[in-house]
C-alpha cells in the first residue's frame, strides 16, 4: 500500500472520531448551554459534527472503492484532505457560511469539486470488461455525487435565492439524493466484500443482486421525496418516494441473508470480525426499516414530524450502517482478523458495545421524539419550555448512551488507526475483477 493511501484511511479514521467526540461534546452542549454557550455552543458544535459526519462516510466510501478498484487519485487524495483540514480550521475561527450539513465558506466547494473530478478521471477510465455489479454501484454512487453535489450548490445563482421556497427545497432535495449516491457506493463495498468473504463470485451476477442496483440508481434518483416532505407537494409523490426507498433495504436484507445462508464455518471464522460489522449492519437495517415504516403511518407521521425522531432516522442510518459497513471494508483492508487474538476480542466487544449503545440511543431519541410531538400536537396549550423540560430526560439518556457509542467507535477507531501504518490487505487479491 502506498503511503498516502495508508495516510488517506488514517484521515477517514480520524474523521471519525472528530465526528464521535463532536456529537457528544454537542449533546451536552445541548443540556447545559449556561456551562457552554461562552465557550462551545450548541449551535457551532452542531455544523462540525454533521460535516465530520458527512466527510468520514464520503472520504470512507471513496477511500474503500479507490482501494478495492485499484484506481486512486493521488490529486484527489491530496486535494480532498487539504480543503477539509482548512474547513475545519476555519470552524476553528468561528468561520461559518455555506449551508446546512456543509456550513463554510462557500468558496472551500470548489477545491472539492476538483478533487473530485480527479477521483472520477481516474475511476472512470475504462469499466473492466464484463464488470461485476459492485462496479457498476461504485459507478453510479461516484458519478451522482458530483450530481447532487452540483445542485446542492445551486445556490450560489441567484434565481434559487429568490424564493426561499424554491432554494430549500433543492437543498433537502439534493441532500437527500447524495445520500442515496453514497449508499450505492457502500452498497457495492458490502456487495464486494460479500463476494471476498464468501469466495462465491456467483453473488454479484445473482438477479437479487443486479435488482439492488437499479432499485439503489432508482431510489438515488427519486427518494428525495421523502426529504422535502414539508415544502408543499402533492401527496401521490411522498407516497411513492416512501414505498421506494423501503424497497431498497429489503433487497439489501435479502443479499446478505442469502450470502449468510451460503456460508461456510470456516470462511466465517476467518474474517469473523469483518462479518461481525456486517451482522451488525444487518440488525441496522431491519430496525431503520421498521422505524420508517412507522414514520410513514399518516397517524404517527402527524406526531414525529420535525421531532427527534428525524434525529434517529438519520443517525440510525450513518452510524448502524453506514458506519458499520465501512468499519467492515477498512477492517477488511487492514486485515484485522489476522490481528491477535486479544486485538480482535476487542474489536467484538466494542461493537457489541456500539450495538446496544446505538440501540438505547436510538430508542431514546424515538420516545423524545414521541414525547415532544404528542405533547405539541395534543396540547397546543403547553410552552415550548415545557415540552423541552418533559423531554429532557430521555435527552440525558441519549446523552449518556452517546458517550458508549463513543467510546465503542472510539476504541475501534484507535486500533485501526494503530494497526493501519504497518499492515496492509493480502485480502484484495482474494477476488479479481
Ligand atoms: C459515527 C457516528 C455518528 C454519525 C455518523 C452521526 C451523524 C449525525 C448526523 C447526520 C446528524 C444530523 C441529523 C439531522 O440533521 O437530522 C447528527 C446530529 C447530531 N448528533 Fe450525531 N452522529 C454520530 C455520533 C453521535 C454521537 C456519539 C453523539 C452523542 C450523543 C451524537 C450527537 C448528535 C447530536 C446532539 C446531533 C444534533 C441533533 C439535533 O440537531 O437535534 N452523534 N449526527
Amino acid at each position: 500500500m502506498m503511503n498516502l493511501q495508508r495516510l488517506f484511511i488514517r484521515f477517514a479514521l480520524v474523521m471519525l472520531l472528530v465526528t464521535v467526540l463532536a456529537g457528544v461534546i454537542a449533546s451536552f452542549a445541548f443540556l447545559f448551554p449556561a456551562s457552554f454557550n461562552s465557550v462551545l455552543p450548541f449551535h457551532q458544535l452542531r455544523p462540525v459534527h454533521a460535516s465530520a459526519a458527512l466527510f468520514w462516510i464520503i472520504t470512507g466510501a471513496a477511500c474503500c472503492v479507490g482501494y478495492f478498484s485499484g484506481r486512486q487519485s493521488k490529486a484527489f487524495m491530496v486535494i480532498w484532505m487539504i480543503t477539509i483540514a482548512v474547513i475545519f480550521l476555519n470552524y476553528g475561527f468561528n468561520n461559518y457560511g455555506g449551508r446546512e450539513y456543509w456550513e463554510f465558506p462557500a468558496y472551500l466547494n470548489l477545491p472539492l469539486l476538483v478533487a473530485w473530478l480527479f477521483f472520477m478521471v481516474v475511476f472512470l477510465k475504462r469499466l473492466p470488461k464484463d464488470a461485476p455489479v459492485y462496479y457498476w454501484m461504485w459507478t453510479s454512487g461516484v458519478l451522482f455525487f458530483l450530481i447532487t453535489f452540483l445542485e446542492q450548490n445551486l445556490w450560489h445563482i441567484p434565481w434559487f435565492r429568490e424564493s426561499f421556497l424554491r432554494e430549500v427545497t433543492v437543498q433537502w432535495k439534493a441532500n437527500g439524493s447524495m445520500v442515496g449516491a453514497w449508499n450505492q457506493m457502500i452498497n457495492g463495498l458490502s456487495v464486494y466484500l460479500l463476494v471476498a468473504i464468501s469466495g462465491n463470485a456467483g453473488l454479484a451476477q445473482k438477479k437479487k443482486t443486479w435488482f439492488l442496483f437499479f432499485l439503489g440508481l432508482f431510489n438515488l434518483m427519486f427518494n428525495w421525496g421523502h426529504h422535502v416532505y414539508n415544502v408543499p407537494n402533492s401527496n401521490w409523490m411522498r407516497g411513492v418516494a416512501y414505498a421506494v426507498s423501503m424497497t431498497e433495504w429489503v433487497i439489501i436484507i435479502l443479499i446478505i441473508r442469502s450470502f449468510k445462508s451460503s456460508l461456510s464455518a470456516a470462511r466465517k471464522f476467518r474474517h469473523l470480525v469483518v462479518y461481525r460489522f456486517i451482522s451488525a449492519a444487518e440488525f441496522w437495517v431491519f430496525a431503520n426499516l421498521l422505524l420508517a415504516l412507522l414514520m410513514s403511518i399518516p397517524a404517527i407521521n402527524r406526531y414525529t414530524h420535525g421531532t427527534h425522531i428525524t434525529v434517529a432516522h438519520a443517525m440510525g442510518t450513518t452510524i448502524g450502517i453506514n458506519t458499520m459497513l465501512l468499519l467492515a471494508a477498512f477492517g477488511y483492508i487492514l486485515d484485522v482478523d489476522n490481528l491477535s487474538e486479544r486485538t480482535r476480542k476487542w474489536l467484538q466487544v466494542a461493537i457489541r458495545i456500539n450495538t446496544v449503545s446505538l440501540a438505547v440511543f436510538w430508542v431514546a431519541l424515538i420516545v423524545a421524539g414521541l414525547a415532544k410531538g404528542y405533547l405539541s400536537v395534543d396540547h397546543p396549550e403547553n410552552s415550548f419550555f415545557d415540552v423541552m423540560k418533559a423531554v429532557r430526560p430521555y435527552l440525558e439518556v441519549f446523552t449518556a448512551a452517546g458517550l458508549g457509542v463513543m467510546i465503542a467507535l472510539g476504541v475501534i477507531g484507535v486500533i485501526y488507526l494503530r494497526y493501519s501504518h504497518e499492515r496492509h490487505s493480502a485480502n484484495k487479491k482474494e477476488i479479481t475483477m
